[in-house]
């Protein structure tokens, strides 16, 4: 059966703006993040602590980080690679992290410059300092349906790395199909794999809509027992480091799918609406949530 409610991450102002050819503006993303917090979202993806040299699009972590106004009631996790990462988003008031590894070796050199066991190791340095500080830690695996580099990911790959996250005491394990190109038949034999090692209520789907496949797969997620999703507002979106990979699923999709389905989210579709509509107007896109475009037509 299907859960009775379903958590919504959202990604946009972390995963959707990272991608973006423009860098868009500190204030905007500051006001993006207020907006989103007055939809319903409990969890609001801020921005990452990485190198500006890898990824300038998120140079502004601290001030975005200091200038958002935290609201009761909504979590604002960020990314953070390291520990140098991790004392910065600390500095900059972050209670909240994500460490994020992946299923490929390819893909871990690409995008984080170490293979997965030097990435394991550096994780257990970073959630063990955030246990000590009683902040929790989430854990990503990417290209767990596929790689842009290496193409088939093991099932058997996905849960190993899943295991581990899981177990150095990251709470959340995000399944991420990082380049869009899994299926409900794939995504079926990944979780499948999965959760022998770890529970589904420790389990989030983050799916790229590349093959527009992202709703089906969810929905597949859903009737195999997970109820934590990541979207972003307008279908923003993408990885730097997976060329061609486009944006995530549209929450305005998301969220008009689970309500379709009776599920409670929590989470006010016209409010994440008019999110999604300043942030396509202040980097100059159309938006690519379909609910979105039909309602604006409409
Ligand atoms: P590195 O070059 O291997 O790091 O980068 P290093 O430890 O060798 O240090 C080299 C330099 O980087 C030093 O500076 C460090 O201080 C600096 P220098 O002495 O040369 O001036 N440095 C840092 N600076 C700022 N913040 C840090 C940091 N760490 C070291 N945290 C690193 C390693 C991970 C930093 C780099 O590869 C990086 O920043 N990568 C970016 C990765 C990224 O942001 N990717 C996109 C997010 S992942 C994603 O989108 C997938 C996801 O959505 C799920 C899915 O869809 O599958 C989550
Ligand atoms: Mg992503």
């Amino acid at each position: 059966g299907l859960p009775e409610y379903v958590k919504i991450v959202e990604v946009g102002p972390r995963d959707g703006l990272q991608n973006e050819k423009v860098i868009v503006p500190t204030d905007i993303k500051i006001e993006f993040i207020n907006q989103l917090s007055q939809t319903g979202l409990s969890v609001i993806e801020v921005t990452s602590f990485v190198s500006s040299r890898w990824v300038p699009q998120m140079a502004d972590h601290t001030e975005v980080m200091k200038g958002i106004h935290q609201y009761p009631g909504v979590r604002y996790p960020v990314l953070t690679p390291n520990l140098q990462g991790f004392h910065r988003a600390v500095a900059a008031g972050a209670t909240e992290i994500s460490v994020f590894g992946a299923a490929s070796e390819s893909f871990s050199k690409k995008n984080i410059n170490c293979s997965i066991e030097e990435s394991m190791e550096k994780f257990e340095e970073v959630v063990k300092s955030a246990r000590h500080m009683n902040i929790p830690a989430r854990g990503y695996v990417s290209c767990t349906l596929g790689c842009p580099y290496e193409g088939n990911i093991t099932p058997q790959k996905v849960t190993e790395v899943s295991k581990r996250l899981y177990g150095m005491g990251c709470y959340e394990i995000s399944l991420g199909d990082t380049i869009g190109v899994g299926t409900p038949g794939s995504m079926k034999r990944m979780l499948e794999s999965v959760m022998k090692e770890v529970p589904p209520s420790a389990l989030a789907v983050h799916c790229h809509d590349t093959y527009g496949q992202a709703l089906a797969n969810i929905l597949t997620a859903l009737q195999m027992g997970i109820n934590v999703v990541d979207s972003a507002v307008s279908g923003l979106g993408g990885c730097p480091y997976a060329k061609g990979a486009s944006g995530n699923v549209a929450t305005e999709d998301l969220i008009y799918m689970l309500n379709g389905l009776g599920l409670n989210t929590g989470v006010n579709i016209y409010k994440v609406m008019e999110a999604g509509d300043f942030i396509c107007k202040a980097v100059n896109k159309t938006t690519n949530s379909k609910v979105a475009q039909a309602s604006f037509n409409a």
